[in-house]
């Protein structure tokens, strides 16, 4: 059942460039540059005329739409709201029926998220969802919506969820972009294009797991441990953050790389390691720079970097490469060192890798 992986997580992690790719196939048509999805096409009207798109989940779930956030209002130019479906429901908040509610949920089954979709439907707003699981009470509760087909999800720490999810928004927002004009179409078609090579890239990230391995075993005694990314890899480093408490019970923190210097900074010392996502585009110059600061002040970094990359390398203690694509899609390749990093250390740790203790793979209540 683990086909040959010693956890599920291993192999959801490695399940991962085909559960993108089923996740493309049939909906976007790269030669014919359309992209169809049933339950976006039928409301085209209501996507097109909604005064903001509100995203609601939580985990990592929630920061699956933290990226979704840069990518529709950098491409489709429409303002989003992303918010923790536990603070959303209980905060009274303004919505009305110009607001496009999108619901996030691997299991389609949380609770808060669930909740907070009722009160958006009651008060008049569109409710979209983006659930794993088929048939679940999220994607019941929902007007309409567009699974991910991760196939099961096993282990606890969300892995193939996370990187399908992006997928999903991501082809809504390439489809909104260019229904509105705001995408000229050879952007479109490249877009397409490079989505498309995603899966083979992903592949590639993997074969970096070796070396992943043995940067694990320096740092499995870390206590705290940083993630640092800008633009659309901040969401990432909050995820890599994430996963490494859960299943390593490591103290991780994700920030903005720029927020460095408004408090974390303070925790800087030769025993911090630091995870920079520092890819080449996007910010490139502006975090070799925070890197530099980190580096004055003695922190352990690894960077995640471009293939290729030199600056970074002189500077880090380690790199860890991904392929080249574009700035919107890179969260889809760094998500991937930052999986087996965790997973690495959670073993040499000797933790319960799929089943975390305290946590459950769908929490039902709030
Ligand atoms: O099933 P959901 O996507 O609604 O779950 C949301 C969170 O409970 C979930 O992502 C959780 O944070 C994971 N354990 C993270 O790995």
């Amino acid at each position: 059942e683990k086909g040959g992986y010693d956890h599920f997580m291993l192999k959801e992690i490695h399940e991962q460039p085909s559960a993108i790719r089923d996740t493309y196939r049939g909906r976007m048509l790269v030669k014919e540059g359309i992209i169809r999805m049933a339950g976006v096409d039928d409301n085209i009207e209501k996507f097109i005329n909604a005064n903001r798109i509100i995203i609601v989940a939580c985990g990592t779930s929630w920061h699956a739409g933290l990226v979704a956030e840069y990518i529709f209002e950098d491409i489709a130019r429409i303002p989003v709201e992303v918010e923790y479906a536990s603070e959303f429901r209980y905060r009274n908040p303004v919505i009305t029926n110009k607001d496009v509610v999108i619901a996030i949920s691997q299991s389609g089954e949380t609770a808060d998220t669930l909740a907070a979709i009722k009160l958006a439907k009651a008060n008049g707003a569109f409710v979209f969802g983006v659930c794993n699981v088929v048939g679940s009470s999220i994607a019941r509760e929902t007007h309409a919506g567009a699974y991910t087909h991760a196939g099961p999800e096993i282990g606890v720490a969300s892995t193939k969820a996370f990187t399908t999810q992006i997928t999903v928004l991501t082809l809504i927002a390439l489809k909104l972009a260019k229904v509105k004009g705001e995408i000229s179409n050879s952007n479109y078609r490249y877009h397409l294009q490079e989505l498309e090579l995603i899966p083979e890239k992903v592949q590639k990230a993997l074969e970096s797991d070796e070396h992943i391995k043995t940067v694990a075993n320096i740092y499995k005694n870390a206590r705290n441990c940083l993630y640092l990314g800008r633009g659309y890899n901040f969401p990432v480093a909050l995820e890599g953050a994430l996963k490494l408490k859960e299943i390593s019970y490591i103290h991780a923190e994700g920030y903005p790389a720029a927020e460095m210097k408004h408090g974390p900074i303070a925790l800087i010392d030769e025993n911090m390691p630091i995870v920079v996502i520092a890819t080449k585009k996007g910010h490139y110059e502006k975090v070799v720079s925070n890197i530099e600061e980190i580096k004055a002040r003695q922190g352990k970094i690894i960077g995640i970097v471009t293939e290729g990359d030199t600056n970074v390398k002189r500077l880090a203690d380690h790199v860890i490469e991904v392929p080249e694509t574009l700035e919107s899609l890179s969260p889809l390749l760094t998500t991937i060192p930052l999986q087996l990093l965790s997973y690495h250390i959670a073993v040499m740790l000797d933790k319960n890798v799929d089943q975390p203790r305290n946590l459950a793979k769908s929490v039902t209540v709030e």
